[in-house]
């Protein structure tokens, strides 16, 4: 029998379509592939998917009733919130079944409260407005990436992202008080509490997140907020070594561990490409260097001497060879212009070619043993091509990146991909570390989780899956291996 061929414009059964449009209305599904168009593709452009329809539920009360439809239809659903995903995780497959679900119109604060410091933001509300939203309370919400203008709530709490701020306030879990779900079958899950001690069963709400949208709907969430910061210093050093780099940072934990909100390394040759690629970005150091670290510092106190703590921290550094040129941000345009150029890194990456990324962690204390031998050991595997390190040094997360070598075919170059990752993984897994820190495991690297979580561990989680979607209906093809 000759395989079915694949219709050009996937649909669902009219049936189906008649019934969601029922519960969600006109805007509510979207057909037209026109529409459909920026859903099916991811922003490192890895995959390209194929779907009947994007759903775009209103309330948590359309979505849990277009849930139970989906069930007992049995179609597949794949969640997306800002589709920023670094590991396909908010893609559609090929075979034009699974329906995409965008949070994109559950967008409000619900409720900020400023002496519980707790924000109810619903699963579609973007990152940098949740973050406004605090700010304009007299607040923090601190979970800060470069991605923030487009992730969501949802996106992010679903990946546990984690970004520049976790070495002070800890990943999206450590930020999350309180979930409302909606489970494959319909049934919602609603656990807005607001509470700082909630020992009452199992905490279903940290199983859904990191859970990248295979166990159920995130629709809203009490976030955690802080006092804002009142003083600030930040500066961009050039340091002599990854060595160099540690050094500094354990000099400011020393000296007052509070401080640190973000301790971000840069290789040179990331910085070189964000110098080629990003207007207007500029170095604000008399010379190029090898290594370059950000060093950011805040105090919810006033009166905080922080930038008597930067000079003194770095002139200590500079006497012991560690710290070879540093600039202090002098305005907020400058600190702006200096975070821009760590920002920029994945951007400037992209626009150079092709990238491979590795999303690692290690001890923090291992990190200079790991970009040095991961360095070493990818310019040996593939001459010519660029080892791009940088990242969150203060927790052990380096996307220890690869460039692609000038001139390659860029597709020749990804089909390397998976002996790329090998060889990172191979030195991070020697150092104790994991495969993917912040970045979750979506449908680049299921294969990893069985070879690295394998035994009781996959198997628990197997059970989980089967005990909370019995179907095999959420996300299907993401994080669990088939
Ligand atoms: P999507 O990409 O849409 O989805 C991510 C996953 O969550 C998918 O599996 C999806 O199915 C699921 N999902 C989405 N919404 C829901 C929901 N409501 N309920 C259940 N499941 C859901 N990540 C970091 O951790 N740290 C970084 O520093 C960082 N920097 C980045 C920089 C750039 C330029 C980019 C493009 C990405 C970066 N990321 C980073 C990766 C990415 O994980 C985060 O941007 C963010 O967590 C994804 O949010 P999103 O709304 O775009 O989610
Ligand atoms: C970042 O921290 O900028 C991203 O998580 C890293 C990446 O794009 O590899
Ligand atoms: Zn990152």
């Amino acid at each position: 029998m000759p395989d079915t061929p694949m219709p050009l414009i996937p649909t669902l059964p009219a049936g189906l379509l008649d019934a969601l449009h029922g519960v969600l209305g006109s805007r509510g599904v979207v057909t037209d592939p026109l529409d459909l168009e920026p859903h099916l593709s991811d922003w490192r452009g890895l995959y390209r998917g194929a779907s009947p329809a994007l759903l775009r539920p209103a309330s948590t009360e359309e979505l849990a009733a277009a849930m139970r439809l989906l069930y007992e239809a049995g179609v597949p659903v794949v969640p997306q919130g800002g589709n920023t995903s670094m590991v396909g995780g908010a893609m559609p497959d090929e075979s034009g079944r699974q329906v995409i679900l965008s949070l994109s119109r559950l967008n409000r604060i619900r409720d900020l409260d400023p002496l519980d410091m707790t924000m109810v933001a619903e699963a579609g509300v973007v990152l940098k407005t949740a973050q406004d939203a605090a700010a304009a309370a007299g607040c923090l919400f601190p979970l800060s990436l470069g991605a923030e203008g487009t992730a969501t709530i949802g996106g992010v709490l679903s990946t546990n992202a984690g970004g520049n701020t976790t070495v002070r306030y800890g990943n999206a879990r450590d930020l999350m008080l309180g979930l409302e779900v909606v489970l494959p079958d319909g049934g919602v899950i609603s656990g807005l509490r607001r509470l700082r001690k909630d020992n009452t069963g199992y905490a279903l709400r940290h199983l859904m997140v990191g859970a990248e949208g295979t166990l159920g709907i995130v629709t809203a969430a009490v976030l955690r907020l802080f006092p804002r910061p009142r003083a600030e210093a930040i500066a961009l050093c050039a340091v002599e070594s990854e060595d160099a780099a540690l050094a500094l940072f354990r000099r400011f934990r020393d000296r007052d561990e509070g401080a640190v909100r973000a301790f971000e390394y840069m290789a040179g040759q990331g910085m070189d490409l964000v110098l080629r690629h990003v207007e207007g970005a500029t170095l604000p150091l008399s010379e190029r260097a090898e290594h370059y670290v950000l060093v950011d510092l805040s105090s919810s106190r006033p009166d905080a001497d922080l930038r008597g703590l930067m000079e003194a921290v770095l002139e200590e550094a500079l006497e012991a060879g560690e710290v070879l040129d540093a600039a202090l941000a002098e305005s907020e345009a400058q600190r702006a212009a200096i975070w821009r150029l760590r920002e920029e890194h994945p951007e400037a990456q992209k626009r150079e070619g092709a990238s491979v990324k590795n999303d690692v962690s290690v001890p923090v204390s291992r990190v200079p043993e790991l970009i040095r031998r991961s360095n070493a050991a990818l310019k040996a595997l593939i001459p010519g091509a660029r080892p791009v390190p940088f990242g969150h040094m203060g927790d052990g997360n380096i996307h220890m990146n690869l460039e692609q070598p000038e001139g390659m075919d860029p597709g020749v170059f990804l089909a390397l991909s998976h002996e790329i990752m090998d060889c990172v993984n191979a030195i991070v897994r020697d150092l104790d570390g994991s495969f993917s820190a912040e970045h979750g495991v979506g449908r680049l690297k299921p294969d990893m989780l069985a070879e690295w979580r394998g035994g009781a561990e996959l198997d628990a989680m197997r059970r989980i899956k089967a005990a909370l979607d019995p179907k095999g209906l959420l996300n299907p093809g993401k994080v669990l291996p088939a």
